[in-house]
């Protein structure tokens, strides 16, 4: 008797084990999407969504939220992708990892899906950025740039003007700090994939870089050794960045900063200026200008941006385009803009009256992206990243020379390129 009853319990479990299995299944007609960002983005999201299953009330939308540091997502999807997950179907892919991942053919590629003149509506990004071996893996949803935001309110007080070179940033700084409880510049300095794109900026001002247009690696320059002694004498020597910029300072930890009323400048991409127009305390407060340069150098701003994918071993591929289709579409490319300040990758919406009021920073960045900096799109990216993170944090930290990280650096990425100059 007590062995029927102990068997009976398997047996449920086992049932009960099944239903669920079976529950669990991907329903046909349902897509994921698995997206990572913030709070008040993911919210916004879950409205547009409802918006796709009204207009498409055949296909049922999930949502896979994922973290919002580019890095931990990277993670994520080397694990999943990696084993050919079939449980997601749309992806929002940082744009640096499009060749890593059209090479490993996690991706489906795009080209059948969308007509040519759909094609000719996005910015030149689309062509420059998302084609892998002549095949286009993404769609760009929303372009982002470095910018240089600035409290108006305190420039205003001392009578000073946002400043165009790195020189006058430091003396704006040193002046206004002097005088008021804040930081003079806030940026992203922590060891993640942020600061190479604040390292990059920086070297671009002043006429340097890492891979010269012709392949040539030109990493170890005096115009770079120039830029990153500058990035280290904010912290240590002109102290207008908090001492923690090389351990803590990322996008979101800098933003709460200014956020705070803690900050004088802050670079930052375009998301931001929604969160600060949403704050009371920073309401009509905030400039926005293009990121500073040296005297004889140029502006340089990096492409971020977020694009869209579909995962190769999707089962739902017509539905996973559609809903790429919606949320690509001027008409939602405009909501994104006008909710969260994420900037359009539709040519047209630069020159709509009502997005250029509430974001008067968009001729900036339609100006920016003529000739905005593109990260190697190349399938080993993570590794150049990784190199760069490391040593150029080591000189922020005041544990490395500039020269010797700019030597070390030149060293490990002629290595690797020589290790994977068979791909
Ligand atoms: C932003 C950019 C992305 C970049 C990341 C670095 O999310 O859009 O391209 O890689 O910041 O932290």
């Amino acid at each position: 008797m007590k062995k029927r009853t102990i068997l009976l319990f398997v047996y449920s479990l086992l049932l009960l084990w099944i239903i669920h299995s079976f529950l669990r299944v991907k329903n046909a007609n349902e897509v994921v999407f698995s997206i990572g960002a913030g709070i008040h983005e993911i919210r916004f999201l879950k409205e547009l969504v409802n918006e796709f299953e009204v207009k498409n009330p055949d296909t049922k939308v999930r949502l896979n939220i994922l973290p919002a540091p580019t890095d931990q997502q990277h993670h994520y999807y080397l694990t999943t992708l990696g084993s050919k997950t079939v449980d997601i179907d749309v992806m929002r892919i940082d744009t640096i990892w499009i060749a890593e991942f059209a090479s490993a053919r996690w991706l489906e590629p795009l080209d059948s899906f969308i007509s040519s003149e759909q094609r000719a509506s996005f910015i030149p990004i689309i062509e420059r950025n998302n084609i892998f071996r002549n095949k286009l893996y993404a769609i760009p949803w929303n372009a982002n740039i470095g910018m240089l935001y600035y409290r108006k309110d305190l420039l205003d007080k001392y009578n000073l003007n946002p400043p165009e070179t790195w020189e006058e940033l430091v003396d704006t700084c040193t002046k206004i700090c002097a005088n008021e409880p804040v930081f003079g510049y806030l940026w992203q300095g922590k060891q993640y994939e942020g600061l190479v794109c604040n390292f990059l900026e920086c070297i671009g001002s002043n006429n340097g870089g890492i891979i010269s247009n012709n392949g040539r690696l030109i990493v170890n320059s005096v115009q770079n050794k120039i830029a990153l002694d500058l990035m280290h004498d904010f912290i240590w020597k002109y102290r207008i960045s908090p001492p923690n910029t090389h351990s803590e300072l990322m996008e979101e930890s800098s933003r709460h900063l200014f956020q705070q009323s803690k900050g004088l400048f802050l670079r930052n991409w375009t998301y931001v200026w929604d969160l600060c127009q949403e704050d009371p305390a920073l309401k009509g407060k905030i400039g926005v200008s293009p990121l500073p340069k040296f005297s004889h150098g140029n502006s340089t701003a990096v492409y971020g941006g977020w694009h869209l994918a579909i995962n190769a071993y999707s089962r739902n591929k017509k539905q996973a385009w559609q809903l790429v289709d919606f949320l690509t579409s001027p008409e939602v490319q405009k909501e994104l803009a006008m909710n969260l300040s994420w900037a359009p990758t539709r040519y047209a919406l630069y020159n709509d009256p009502e997005l250029i009021q509430k974001l008067p920073f968009l001729p900036i960045v339609e100006m920016v992206l003529e000739n905005v900096l593109l990260r190697p799109n190349l399938p080993y990216y993570q590794w150049i990243s990784d190199v760069l993170q490391k040593y150029v944090n080591e000189v922020l930290s005041d544990q490395m020379g500039s020269d010797e990280a700019l030597k070390t650096i030149h060293k490990e990425l002629e290595g690797m390129r020589n290790e994977f100059a068979a791909d």
